[in-house]
This record gives C-alpha cells, structure tokens and sequence, in this order.
C-alpha cells in the first residue's frame, strides 16, 4: 500500500499539469493517495469547547418537562410505508437518458445493493392481505432486527476508483477532450472516501431508530420492569459502529442513547469468528468456484449488456481513452454513489432505462449466486445468525458454534438471551446469507437467475433484498384467536414473508403467522442440515445456473 501511495503522488502532480481539470480533490480523495487532509472537516486540532460552550446539564434551566407513554405504532392501523420516491430524502435523480419528465421511471430502485431501501409489498411474495402491523387482536411480545448500514461511500477498491484513475491516466497521455453529453467529465473530480457512511447514509439509520421507536417503544417497558437497558449489536468497521449510533440516536434520542444502551462492538477482522462478518473466517466465501461465483457471472453479463450506451459515449470522446463494459459499471456506481454521498450525480443522466435494468440484473446476478440460493457458501454463512436468533428464541446457548465467538456468544452480558428487542447491525451480504439460511424461499420464488442475461423470468431483486438500510424482522406474537396462541413471522422491508410453502407444519396463513414451537423446530432442522465445515472448507466446485439453497453441492 505505502508504495502505491507514493507512486500516486509522484505521478498525479503530472496529470495536473497537462490537463489542470484534475485537482487537489482527487489527489486526496483517490484511495491509493494517502491522507492530505486539504479540505477535510474537521481541521487537525480542533474540538467542540464545552467550558466556554456548556452542556445542558452544566446551563440548567431546562424548563417544565414530560415524557408520554412509549409508542406501540404496529399495533395501530396505519403503518408508515417507505416508498417509491420517500426515504431518498434529500437526494435528488435526474431521468434516465431519452426519457422526459414525464417519465415515472425511478433509476434509484435498480441500484441493486447501493439502492436506498423502500418499503416492498406482501403482495410480491404471495399474500396479498398481510400487513406489517401486529394482526388484530395480536400483541408483540419480542422481536429481533437484523439491519444494514445506511448509504457509504465505495469500498476500498471498488469501481468507481478505478474508472477515475483511468481518466487520470488518459489525461496525462494528451489530447483528452469530450464533447456533447460528456463535456463536463473534463472538470469532473473524483470526490467520493471510502467505507464510510455517507450523511444520507446517516439519516437511514437514524430513521430507522425513529421508525422503531414508533413501532415498538411499549417493548421497552419489559426493560423498565427488569430494571435494566438493552443490548445492540455491531461491527467494528467505521461504518458499522455509526450505523448503530444513529440508529441508537434516532430510538433513543441525542444525547440519551449515550446512557440508555450498551452497544456492544464486535471486532470484524481475518479469522475472527462474529456472526456479522462470516466471510473473515469462512474460506470458501472468496474462492471464485464457490463463494464468488456471482461476481464472476455478473461481470460475464455487464460484457454485452451496455453496448449501445458505450458506443454512444465513445462518440463523444477523444484522444485514445476508450470506455469498456467494466466503465460502463465504474460509472452507473459513480452515478449512484455520488448521489448517496454529494446529493445528485451527472454520470446518472448519461444511461438509458434499459441500461439502469441491466444495471440491477448485474446485481441480481451478484448477489443470487454470492450470497443467496445460487451460492454455496450463503447457508453456511448466515448459520451464524441462524444460531443467534435462535438462541435468544429458545434461551438456550449455541451449542457447537458455527462462526460464533464464546466470549460473546455465551455471555449473558454480551449476548443476553432475555430481551424484548434486539438490533443487530450488520452488512448487506450477510443479511441476505441469512436470509438463506432462514430457509425463506418465498423471497427466490422463480427459476435460477439466466446467467446469459434472459431476464423474463426474473423475480429476484437486489435492490428490493440488499439496498442500504435493509432490514429483516423477526415479529414474536402472542394472538389469542390462534391456537397456539404463541406465534411468529419474518418481515422484510415491511412485506411479510410467507412460510407455508418452506416451514413444514406452517398453514397457509393470510398474515403470514406460524405456530413458534413450529418455526423454532424448522429453524432447528435447517439449522442441523447446514455443514458449516464442509461449505466453508470443502473442496467442490459450484456453477452458477443452479439453486443449491445455499449449501454446497456433495
Ligand atoms: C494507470 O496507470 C498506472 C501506471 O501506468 C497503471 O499501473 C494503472 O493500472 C493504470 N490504472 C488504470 C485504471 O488504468
Ligand atoms: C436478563 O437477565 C439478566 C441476568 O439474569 C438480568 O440481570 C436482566 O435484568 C434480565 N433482563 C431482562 C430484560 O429481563
Ligand atoms: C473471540 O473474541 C475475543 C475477544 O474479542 C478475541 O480475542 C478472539 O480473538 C476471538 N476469537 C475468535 C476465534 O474469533
Ligand atoms: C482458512 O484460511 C486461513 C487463512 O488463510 C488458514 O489459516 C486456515 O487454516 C484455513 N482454514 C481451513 C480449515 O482450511
Ligand atoms: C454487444 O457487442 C458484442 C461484441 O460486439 C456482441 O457480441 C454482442 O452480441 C452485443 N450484445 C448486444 C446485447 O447487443
Ligand atoms: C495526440 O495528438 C497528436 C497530434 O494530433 C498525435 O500525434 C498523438 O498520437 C495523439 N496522442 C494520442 C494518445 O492520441
Ligand atoms: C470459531 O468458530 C469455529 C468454527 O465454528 C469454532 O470451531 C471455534 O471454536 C470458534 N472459536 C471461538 C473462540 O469461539
Ligand atoms: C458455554 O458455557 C457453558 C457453561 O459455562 C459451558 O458448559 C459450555 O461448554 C460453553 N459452550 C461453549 C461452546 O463454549
Ligand atoms: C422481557 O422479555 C423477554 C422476552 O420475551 C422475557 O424473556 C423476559 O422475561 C422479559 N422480562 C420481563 C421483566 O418481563
Ligand atoms: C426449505 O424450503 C424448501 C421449499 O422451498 C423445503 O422443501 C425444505 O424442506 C425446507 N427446509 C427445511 C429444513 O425445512
Ligand atoms: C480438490 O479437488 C480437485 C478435484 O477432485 C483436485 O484436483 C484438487 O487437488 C483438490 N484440491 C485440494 C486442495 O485438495
């Protein structure tokens, strides 16, 4: 890394120079090009004065105050839906090329995994009367919430980096120049970081603290009466842990979330076993054959998919810079990451409806055969938190561990088995790795993903399963019409899942209820019939065009 950094900086002076539409900003924000810290907030050296500028508690006189009953909105009648244009606040999107206002089409439900999340429907998944709100006549008594970080920027490495670097290497071979559509890429600098939440990113998770707050405030009297305060779990990664502040901020409120939970950080690193991040200590999860064949697949499909845009783009530019399939996906993520991080993005005006669909079929295929039916590695991977939920369902420790650290998980300070709500943070591959291994495969309904690109049968989104700020539910009910009166249900994006057609012994249930003790002894079997050994660490080889339900071919 040190050398590359070093090369960068001998070698961007130079594009400079040549061209001057490459600035500071990209010297500083291209990841090989070390930490200038130029025009980065806050400066070096300062810090927020609290003796000249003193707390509330210090001020006093905080006038006449009372706090209301804790909100319980599932149990009412209206839930508060995110979707189509709501929750992209304050992020604006331009129409896709070729398109006039007119057009209702809406690029930022194709990003796939950079997608902001929106509310999807039961209806999608076969149950056309289920609603997010507790049933009638229901009451919550428990859930689990498993989410993803808001908006980041691109991780290390990623496209967009690169794309910008190739601009840098055209211009200091002379004669760039653009025309037409492109004519502002000439003064275009690369602004983005890395990893980090994004301040958009930070709204997500901060309204998903509000939104759960909403929903399940009245949990918190178990608590009350306990006499204690919730655990929330997340990563160690940068991002991980503001995920879990804001949203911590948003359920909890500024500054009383810094009293009011334990948010617990577990490291994420190579060889640390943490349910939130598999990947570190699964092997198989990076070998092309296995646990990447969706990358592979996908970058396969983007070869041929943006043909006509790529030859329209290269109309309009000169001077032996010659954009290819893998620019085409440098720049659709540069339009949706700078839309994330800066607000709105030019690179998004510069593709078609048809490229922005092409766009989350690359997705689809990433993510369906990475981390979902179609990968090997998925079940295994989301064991973990299979282990995780089910622990805290039957408030019994894991027993073997799959991926799980004892000094966490078999912990009643650490991983308390007797709350009424726990939110743990995680990433986007996990959640749908997870998903996997939940068995709900009412979210894969359709044949595996055509590798070859035929997207007619496709009912598999990316966007809809792994956007920012996604996040799956696990609803505990006690509803005295039923029989047993203790049931449950999974809910992703506010849709329902239904689980009839893959929990043997769950009926067919318009709200998407089962039996607990049912769910409990499916999740076991699944649980059971996952080999994280063998998954993880086997020798096989996986192709994609297969649904393995997550487990790795014998
Ligand atoms: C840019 O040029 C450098 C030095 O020639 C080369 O190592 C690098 O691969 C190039 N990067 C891109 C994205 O073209
Ligand atoms: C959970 O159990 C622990 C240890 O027995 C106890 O201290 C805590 O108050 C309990 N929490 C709740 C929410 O019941
Ligand atoms: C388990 O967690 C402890 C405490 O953070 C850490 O020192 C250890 O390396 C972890 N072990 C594994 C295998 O994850
Ligand atoms: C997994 O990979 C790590 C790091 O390369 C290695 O130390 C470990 O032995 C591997 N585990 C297995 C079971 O192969
Ligand atoms: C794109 O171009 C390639 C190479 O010229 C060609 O083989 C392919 O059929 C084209 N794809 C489409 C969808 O037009
Ligand atoms: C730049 O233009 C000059 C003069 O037209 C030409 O000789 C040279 O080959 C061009 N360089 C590139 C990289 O296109
Ligand atoms: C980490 O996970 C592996 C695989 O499941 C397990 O064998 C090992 O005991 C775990 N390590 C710790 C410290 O929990
Ligand atoms: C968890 O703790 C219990 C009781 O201390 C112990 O019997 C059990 O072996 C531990 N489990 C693991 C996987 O370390
Ligand atoms: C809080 O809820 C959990 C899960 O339902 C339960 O195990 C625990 O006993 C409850 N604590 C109190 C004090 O009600
Ligand atoms: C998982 O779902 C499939 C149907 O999609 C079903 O055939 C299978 O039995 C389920 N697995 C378990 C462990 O219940
Ligand atoms: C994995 O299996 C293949 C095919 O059977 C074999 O050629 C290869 O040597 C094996 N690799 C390892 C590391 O055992």
């Amino acid at each position: 890394m040190q050398l590359s950094d070093l090369t960068m900086l001998n070698f961007v002076p130079v594009a400079l120079a040549l061209v001057g539409s490459v600035s500071a900003a990209t010297i500083k924000a291209s990841p090989y090009a070390g930490s200038a810290t130029a025009d980065v907030f806050p400066p070096t050296g300062t810090a927020a004065n609290p003796s000249l500028f003193p707390p509330e508690s210090v001020v006093g006189f905080p006038g006449v105050t009372a706090t209301g009953s804790e909100p319980e909105l599932a149990t009412a009648t209206i839930y508060p839906f995110n979707q189509q244009q709501a929750g992209s606040f304050p992020l604006v999107f331009p129409e896709p090329h070729g398109e006039d206002k007119s057009s209702t089409f809406n690029i930022k439900n194709y990003w796939g995994n950079l997608s902001p999340w929106r509310s999807l429907s039961s209806a999608d998944y076969d149950l056309p009367n289920a609603s997010p709100l507790v049933p009638e006549g229901c009451d919550v008594t428990q859930i689990q919430l498993l989410y993803r970080h808001g908006a980041r920027y691109p991780t290390t490495g990623a496209a967009p980096a690169n794309f910008a670097q190739k601009l840098i290497n055209a211009t200091r071979l002379g004669n760039l120049s653009f025309s037409g559509e492109l004519t502002w890429l000439a003064s275009w600098k690369y602004e983005l970081g890395a990893e980090l939440l994004t301040p958009f990113g930070r709204s997500q998770n901060f309204l998903l603290g509000v939104e759960h707050r909403q929903l399940y405030g009245h949990l918190l009297n178990n608590f009350t009466e306990a006499g204690t305060i919730p655990v929330f779990r997340t990563q160690s990664q940068d991002r991980m842990v503001k995920t879990a502040e804001n949203f911590a901020a948003g359920f909890f409120g500024v500054p009383e979330y810094l009293n009011e939970v334990n948010i617990e950080i577990i490291v994420e690193s190579p060889g640390v076993n943490n349910s939130g991040a598999p990947y570190e200590v699964c092997n198989n999860s990076n070998i092309a054959t296995r646990g990447s064949i969706g990358s592979s697949v996908a970058s396969k499909f983007a070869v041929n998919a943006f043909n006509s845009t790529l030859a329209r783009l290269n109309a309009q530019t000169t001077g032996g810079l010659k954009f290819t399939p893998t620019d085409a996906i440098g720049m659709l993520q540069l339009c949706s990451y700078e839309t994330v991080a800066l607000g709105y993005s030019k690179f998004c005006e510069l593709f078609t409806q048809q490229d922005f669909l092409n766009y989350e079929y690359y997705y689809d295929l990433s993510f369906y055969y990475n981390n979902g039916p179609g990968s090997p590695v998925a079940a295994a991977q989301g064991k973990a938190y299979l282990q995780e939920f089910l622990a805290r369902f039957t408030q019994e420790y894991p027993s073997p561990f799959s991926a799980l650290n004892e000094t966490f998980d078999n912990s009643s300070t650490y991983f308390p088995l007797n709350q009424s709500i726990y939110a743990d943070a995680t990433h986007e591959v996990v959640v749908l790795d997870t998903l996997t291994a939940f068995n709900l495969t009412a979210l894969f309904a359709g044949p595996p993903l055509s590798p070859t690109g035929d997207q007619s049968q496709n009912s598999f989104s990316a966007s809809k399963l792994v956007p920012f700020a996604t996040h799956f539910t696990a609803q505990v009910l006690s509803c005295p019409a039923y029989q047993p009166t203790k049931q449950m249900r999974f809910i992703v994006n506010d849709a329902v899942v239904p689980l009839h057609g893959s929990y043997p012994g769950c009926p067919a249930d318009e709200n998407g209820l089962c039996s607990f003790d049912t769910v409990v002894d499916v999740l076991k079997k699944r649980m059971a019939e996952i080999d994280y050994d063998y998954d993880c660490f086997g020798n096989y080889t996986a192709k994609a065009g297969v649904d393995y339900n997550g487990r790795a071919p014998k």
